[in-house]
């Protein structure tokens, strides 16, 4: 059974993952147009339009992964410790932030106050991404984090937190390119290929410095990081096609090289805690299908409700 929620948490993170890449990358993109006082820019503007929503999806995309963690790692990985914790609980309230501003730049009449709700969005997920990165490596660090608790210290602060940080903010630009090309063309899809490039110098950096400091890949997943390597490869030679032929096939493949290499890197990233993983027969047995059953028919109803009013 863990093997289902092992697949179902990996599926889950690559769909929560892409999305808050549009959204922390789009932030940043659309404020550094404002800056430049381009904020005429069509591409710009699609994207700020977008935002709000694919915030929505982000994060609604976000409580599934979470809840498959929850299962798989029952002793480390704890729900209510991210919403109790006053350290990582500092997201919720950073995302409500980050959302109002995000409708703010939506309202904005002048281009001051777009460029100041922009860069308050654009730091809160720069803050979740951070936190997010932090409480991945405390929950692999036991003794660490049993001395933090011990000591009611809110910080973890290893140094691996800002290579690892920094990879993330190079792959990041290469799934929001990938998504905002498919509702572009011609020369904006250019830019976003010249987006997704520097966004693999950014991860290339982070790499070669994970590997200085002595970071490796788990023996188990040698394959995957096989795997991993040739899609990047293919995906750069798609992003080389946009360039040359916008609207030739260069995005299509694009999107097929990353969506094999987000599953690679989603199963070296994983690998590591592999071994941590406790299915616990007590949750298999109290699993409650009935009462998921008829919660999933109620949802179900509901939303096919909310639909149909909207509609309407
Ligand atoms: C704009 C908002 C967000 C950003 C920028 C963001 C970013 C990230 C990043 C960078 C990671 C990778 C951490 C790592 O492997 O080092 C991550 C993982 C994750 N995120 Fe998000 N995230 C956001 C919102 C959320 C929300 C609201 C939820 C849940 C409701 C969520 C759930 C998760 C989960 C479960 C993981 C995996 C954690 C782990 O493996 O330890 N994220 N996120």
């Amino acid at each position: 059974m863990s093997r289902v929620w092992l697949v179902l948490y990996l599926a889950t993170w690559v769909l929560h993952f892409v999305l808050v890449s549009y959204v922390l990358v789009g932030s940043g993109y659309a404020l550094g147009q404002s800056l430049r006082g381009r904020d005429d820019d069509p591409l710009a503007a699609r994207i700020r339009d977008l935002l709000p929503f694919m915030l929505g999806c982000g994060i609604t995309a976000g409580v599934a992964p979470l809840l498959f963690l929850q299962l798989l790692h029952q002793e480390r990985f704890y729900t209510a410790n991210l919403l109790l914790g006053p350290r990582w609980g500092a997201v919720v309230p950073a995302l409500i932030v980050g959302f109002y501003a995000l409708y703010l730049q939506k309202a904005a009449t002048t281009p001051r106050w777009r460029r100041l709700a922009l860069a308050a969005a654009t730091g809160c997920f720069l803050f979740v991404a951070w936190s997010w990165t932090e409480l991945h490596l405390v929950m692999r660090d036991t003794p660490s984090w049993v001395a933090m608790y011990a000591a009611g210290e809110r910080f973890y602060g290893q140094s691996g937190v800002l290579p690892r940080l920094l990879l993330w903010l190079g792959v990041m630009p290469v799934l929001f390119a990938g998504l905002a090309a498919w509702w572009s063309r011609g020369a904006e899809r250019q830019r976003l290929a010249v987006v997704a490039f520097v966004g693999h110098v950014i991860a290339g950096v982070a790499v070669a410095w994970l590997s200085a400091r002595g970071s490796s890949v788990d023996p188990v997943a040698r394959g995957w990081l096989y795997l991993l390597i040739a899609a990047v490869v293919i995906e750069l030679v798609g992003w080389g096609l946009v360039l040359r032929r916008p609207d030739g096939p260069g995005l299509t493949i694009v999107t097929g090289a990353a969506t094999a290499a987000m599953l690679g890197l989603a199963i070296v990233r994983e690998s590591p805690r592999l071994a941590l993983v406790t299915a616990r027969p007590a949750a298999l047995e109290a699993s409650g299908v009935w009462v998921f059953a008829i919660t999933a028919v109620f949802a179900v109803a509901a939303i096919a409700w909310v639909v149909k009013t909207i509609r309407d």
